[in-house]
């Protein structure tokens, strides 16, 4: 049915009626005094205008950026009686981390290392979505990131292809369900492809360059991975990949999208990147940037004004691209249109969507996620968790303790800050009368250096209050915290200095902050530091004196109960780090899974000024309780190329506390027709195992799990080899045994 209905429909458009379903336009809402923006080089009073003008004329297959179903019905409505056909509007939104009920951000959800949780979260986000008439989500994010500087390392999964394939595919199932078009769902659209997290320096935009073994080892698994998992769309990058923009580049959206990783859904461009292939000195002209970006395999542009593809029809006068180029892309659009079942059911319930947004269960499932999430960095004496019943009083210091907008964090536009418990909010619900929480800001807000350009949606860093007296409240912090039994110092970045355009050039914590924490310590009082971040953060200081460090990234609008539950001890932390921890930024980019190359032993001394061993490794999380690891067995010595081995562990807990542990698998290669990473994470699991219990856990190590691309054979091989395998609870195990693939 859908294939004829498609045909029937190519037959009776022209050529322009083509290029406007190939067109999306941003629809900007924004506060009053975003009027003007200069930003984005955008007149956000006319912008409306010339998309309602575009609508009336017929020509847009899809608008992004509305989240209010009436105005979402109104736009709807324009779309389906501006054009002959009556082809409704495929409406795309950041939907990254939640809608209303904000949940943790992606590197959060990566840290929980549970592909069930982050599968719930984004079934939330989704559901809320859709009942507002969003159909699809940008998201996930599926850049590695290897480079903290780079702001957008809080929307992903870390620096590891196989864990950021696992979340990949979570979030995918997550967003469609188990087919797109099912109720409640949205079409998901992995990004940005391809290498985006490579930008050189950090340096939001920048080129990539990228070898071809990290390009298919690294970068593209997690790709591949949302892929198979049915994602309907992907984004095209923004930068250059090794010379080639991304969103122009044939090789990268043809040849490797479709015909190596098979994806065949429809390919939107980043905002206004197919106009900056011009930008880039790469297309001549629009009109040469609109051919070439359709004949590179673009079938969508994102646009947010005068798009490149309104040049579509001149081009094809010109011979540049051909009718049969432009209907595939135009099918693939009209595809998913009627796979979501738009052309029956365009509109959506405005009280329903209200009654969705509202529902209590979704914020339950913040809640967890925020949970299962958290990273206990430090525990010394076993300070966490708080005994309610020991103590008095809490003293919770820090201008991010009480700033529900640094809560959520970024890429959050529908937020409802009232809705939002912040860390003082929730440790004053969680003890009530019983204990006394006093809180104090501290120190000043500070601000970026240069301005965020999504400062225009309002709800920046945390205002400092009239009449703030810097001094004044730095000493008032100290006396509250003298006058404790526990401080609880919230610490880390405002939501505007991480995300898109906010890479940085050091990991120090922002403004005085660590002089507060120092002059916090320095009381004497028993001090926790609960961490909100998206980066790895300077916390040298922290980890040698601080006995306590929590991190609960940007937790979302049940953040502040979360970490109640957590600092209490009502949940157990047993999320582990994504991403290799430096010790500064110096030593950035480092990365546990890099080859030994030359002279391994000198390992520790690649710098003579600071050791190479991270601050904190990969896959590095405690827990209240205490895991020990024993008797890892495989159960054969040989196995052909093809062959399978099971591997298995038993996990004690040796404590008197239930908690969760991620048991995690790394491999090595000794030898082969590639050097191979010292380490590689090939599995790992995250299981309850009741206090005094064990458990015997069980991975296979296959073909899948030691296949790798060899850039000298161009190809994908597998190696007769011994391999080491390790299991334990970071990328450090030690617990290790081998197994031989013969030839
Ligand atoms: O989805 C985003 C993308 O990740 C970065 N540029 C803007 C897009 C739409 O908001």
């Amino acid at each position: 049915g859908i294939t004829a209905r498609i045909d029937d429909l190519l037959a009776a458009m022209t050529i322009e009626e083509k290029a406007g379903q190939l067109t999306q336009y941003f629809y900007f809402s924004l506060p009053p005094e975003a009027e003007d923006n200069a930003a984005i080089g955008l007149d956000v009073a006319a912008q409306p205008k010339a998309v309602e003008a575009a609508l009336a004329r017929g020509g847009a297959g899809s608008l992004l950026f509305q989240t209010d179903p009436a105005q979402i019905n109104r736009l709807q409505r324009l779309t389906i009686e501006g054009n002959r056909h009556g082809i409704p509007a495929l409406f795309g939104f950041d939907v990254i981390h939640g809608f209303r009920t904000v949940l943790p951000v992606p590197i959060a959800m990566a840290a929980s290392w549970d592909p069930q949780v982050i599968e719930a979260g984004q079934a939330v986000a989704a559901r809320e979505a859709r009942a507002v008439g969003i159909h699809w989500a940008f998201a996930p994010m599926v850049d590695i990131a290897r480079d903290p500087r780079w702001g957008r390392i809080v929307e992903g999964a870390g620096e590891d292809p196989y864990l950021g394939a696992v979340v990949a595919a979570a979030q995918v199932r997550g967003f469609q369900g188990d087919r797109l078009g099912a109720p409640d769902r949205i079409v998901a659209g992995p990004k940005h492809f391809a290498g985006y997290g490579y930008a050189i320096g950090g340096r939001d935009y920048e080129e990539a360059s990228i070898s071809d073994a990290d390009l298919w080892n690294v970068v593209l698994p997690p790709f591949r991975a949302a892929i198979e998992a049915g994602a309907g769309n992907v984004m095209t990058a923004y930068m250059p990949l090794n010379g080639v923009p991304a969103t122009g580049n044939r090789w990268l959206l043809t040849d490797v999208l479709r015909d190596a990783l098979g994806f065949e859904g429809f390919v939107v461009s980043d905002a206004n990147a197919a106009r900056s292939l011009l930008t880039h000195g790469f297309a001549e002209d629009l009109t040469d940037a609109a051919a070439r970006a359709l004949h590179a395999g673009l079938d969508m542009e994102m646009a947010i004004t005068d798009p490149a593809y309104d040049r579509l029809p001149a081009a094809l006068a010109d011979g540049r691209i051909t009718e049969a180029e432009l209907d595939d892309a135009v099918r693939r659009v009209l595809e998913v249109k009627l796979r979501l079942g738009l052309f029956d059911d365009p509109y959506v319930d405005e009280e329903r969507a209200t009654a969705v947004l509202a529902d209590p269960a979704h914020r339950e499932v913040a809640r967890e996620a925020a949970r299962r999430s958290a990273v206990l960095l430090r525990n010394e004496g076993d300070l966490l968790p708080l005994d309610a019943a020991a103590i008095d009083s809490i003293a919770v210091v820090g201008p991010l303790a009480d700033s529900p907008r640094d809560t959520i964090g970024p890429w959050i536009f529908d937020f409802d800050l009232s809705e939002t418990v912040t860390v003082l909010q929730g440790l004053r619900d969680r003890v009530g009368e019983t204990v006394r929480v006093e809180g104090a800001r501290g120190i000043p807000a500070g601000q970026r250096v240069f301005p965020s350009m999504f400062d225009m949606f309002g709800g920046n860093a945390p205002v400092d209050p009239e009449g703030f007296d810097p001094e004044a409240e730095l000493a008032r912090a100290v006396q509250v915290a003298t006058d404790a039994d526990v401080a609880v110092v919230v610490l880390g970045e405002w939501q505007n200095m991480i995300g898109e355009a906010a890479s940085r050039s050091s990991l120090e914590l922002p403004g005085r902050q660590l002089e507060l924490l120092q002059a916090v310590v320095a009381t004497g009082t028993p001090t926790v530091a609960v961490v909100m971040n998206g980066r790895p953060l300077d916390l040298t200081w922290a980890a040698e004196h601080v006995p306590a460090i929590l991190d609960v990234w940007y937790p979302g609008s049940q953040g502040g109960a979360a970490v109640a539950d957590l600092l209490f001890g009502d949940a157990v932390p047993g999320g582990k780090l994504p991403f290799t921890w430096p010790r500064s930024v110096g030593q950035v980019p480092i990365v546990y899974s890099h080859l030994t190359s030359h002279e391994p032993e000198n390992q520790g001394r690649r710098y003579w000024d600071e050791p190479s061993t991270p601050l904190f490794p990969f896959g590095h999380g405690l827990s209240y309780a205490r895991f020990s690891y024993a008797d890892l067995q495989v159960d054969r010595e040989s196995v052909g190329r093809d062959g399978s081995v099971a591997v298995s562990v038993v996990v004690r807990n040796e404590s008197t506390r239930d908690g969760e542990e991620v048991v995690q698998l790394y491999l090595h290669q000794r030898s082969g027709t590639a050097s191979r990473p010292v380490r590689e994470l090939k599995g790992f699991q995250r299981v309850a195992v009741p206090a005094g219990e064990e458990r015997r856990v069980e991975f296979a190590v296959g073909p899948d799990e030691r296949r790798y691309w060899n850039a000298a054979a161009h190809d994908h091989v597998l190696d007769a080899s011994v391999f080491d395998v390790w299991v334990g609870g970071d990328s450090t195990a030690a617990l290790g045994t081998t197994f031989t693939v013969t030839a």
